[in-house]
């Protein structure tokens, strides 16, 4: 008994996680050994342990809890809609105010003219409807050979398996049998990392989207139907494209004719200082899908949007078929929806986007405050996101290894141990606050981080994995 640790004893939370519960994204052997972090509340931008510890959440929780961790007025609509009208669904030409009002809110905000709003409960399943659409479209059009999609090396988009196989990412295709036959993956535009020496970032940019054109041609055009992109990478590590980019990539996909499709499931609502990553980086989606912030993640709810023409295709084949044979029970769900229409009122009457804005410069002053510490290879940020690349070599660019140093998660640990929650994607360290953090809070967030790496480099050096 005496070597389990004193919080797993017993009742404790720790011990009843460890007996019950499977999380996600987690490894499972060491969640037996070390347990959970148990929080229990939140205020603001911070959130509290069950011993009573208070942190920063410097990633919003996963990217996504644009208010932070407390509002009265989204608790109270919350209730009030429970006591009106608890659920209802939206199949078969059933209807209610909440659905309605939320999807007319959407279009009226979109970056681009749409046509209609899908609902659904999480990013994954607006992407995974996004995949079905596409395909679902090109047979009602005569085209059914015309149906692969491309996403990116490192785009992150759900672990559903349509979604889940868009991901370009190892982690979620390893031993999952992904990806599904028919997704295919283009150049990730990290030009920090995938730039060749001597190409300026516009040839990288140039590059990307020849490589884009190739593995089309290589395919087939009239078998590759869209392309879905972030706006800017998150999970892959924040990754922000040269400039120019998205127009070279967007006119690829015009030439053959496909539907450019974007993820704004972190983007949007905000976070790169304008409502929509596709108004920061000049993208002009067909089809848009978010999540996240469209309820400040006080509830879970997404959405799939679509233009004209490809509404029009899928109100053609529904009406051949019968039906669009595809929906889920909570497909906007009276009270997220009730919930995510309340949350963008507040970001209306307060100006949340406006005040992101306006936090922008001070957050890349101090993400670029970074650039000459020792241990940082790369400070990269747009509006409220942001991150560091933590490398063995500035000069060479050399990374750590990953398997045996794990320099990034020593960042995120000592982050934790100072009261700040970053998140490290291998040995990429990402920020994303609340959008309603302040100037203070941005200082005191970013005094701990200097810290945690103060101290993560002088564990490398004591260990003699750093030799700067
Ligand atoms: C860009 C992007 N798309 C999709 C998803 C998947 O969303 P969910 O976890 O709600 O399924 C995420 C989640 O982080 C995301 O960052």
């Amino acid at each position: 008994m005496n070597d389990v640790p004193r919080s797993f004893r017993g009742n404790s939370n720790a011990a009843r996680d460890i007996a019950h519960h499977l999380h996600p994204y987690t490894n499972f052997k060491k969640h037996e050994q070390t347990g959970p972090l148990t929080i229990v509340r939140g205020r603001g931008i911070y959130v509290v342990d069950d011993d009573g510890k208070e942190y920063i959440e410097g990633m919003a929780g996963l990217w996504s809890a644009a208010l932070g961790f407390s509002n009265e007025r989204l608790a109270t609509v919350a209730y009030e809609q429970m006591k009106q009208l608890p659920f209802y669904h939206a199949f078969n030409q059933r209807s209610h105010e909440p659905a309605i009002n939320l999807a007319e809110k959407l279009k009226a905000m979109a970056p681009v003219p749409m046509s209609k709003v899908f609902f659904a409960n999480s990013g994954s399943e607006a992407n995974d409807t996004v995949v079905k659409m596409v395909w679902y479209m090109n047979n009602a059009l005569g085209r059914p050979q015309k149906k692969k999609i491309i996403s990116r090396i490192k785009g992150y988009h759900g672990i559903t398996v349509a979604a889940g196989s868009l991901t370009g990412l190892p982690t979620n295709h390893r031993s999952f049998d992904l990806p599904i036959a028919g997704i295919l993956h283009t150049s990730c535009p990290h030009y920090y990392r995938f730039g060749k020496d001597g190409e300026t970032e516009e040839q990288f940019a140039t590059r990307c989207a020849e490589e884009l054109e190739q593995l089309i041609i290589a395919e087939g055009p009239d078998t590759v139907a869209a392309m879905i992109a972030e706006p800017v990478m998150g999970a892959g590590g924040v990754i922000v494209p040269p400039k120019g980019y998205y127009e070279k990539i967007q006119a690829v996909c015009r030439k053959y004719d496909m539907l450019f499709v974007a993820d704004e499931v972190i983007c949007g609502f905000g976070r790169t200082g304008n409502v929509w990553g596709c108004q920061t980086m000049n993208i002009q989606p067909d089809i848009l899908t978010c999540a996240k912030a469209l309820s400040a993640s006080f509830l879970p709810i997404s959405a799939v949007m679509v233009n004209e023409k490809v509404y029009q295709a899928l109100m053609s084949e529904s009406d051949k078929i019968g039906t669009w044979g595809h929906g889920f029970t909570y497909s906007g769900h009276p009270v997220a929806a009730a919930v995510a229409l309340e949350a963008q009122k507040i970001y209306d009457e307060t100006d949340l986007f406006g005040h992101a804005k306006r936090m922008s410069p001070a957050f890349t002053k101090h993400i670029q405050s970074f650039a000459d510490h020792p241990l940082v290879g790369e400070a990269m940020s747009v509006g409220l996101v942001g991150a560091l690349e933590v490398v063995a070599d500035k000069k060479t660019k050399t990374p750590f290894d990953l398997a045996t140093v794990g320099a990034g998660l020593r960042v995120a640990n000592h982050a934790q141990a100072r009261g700040l929650f970053v998140r490290n994607m291998g040995d990429r360290v990402a920020i994303c606050p609340p959008l309603i953090i302040n100037e203070a809070e941005l200082a005191d967030l970013f005094g701990r981080l200097r810290q945690s790496l103060d101290a993560t480099l002088a564990d490398l050096r004591s260990d003699g994995h750093f030799k700067g």
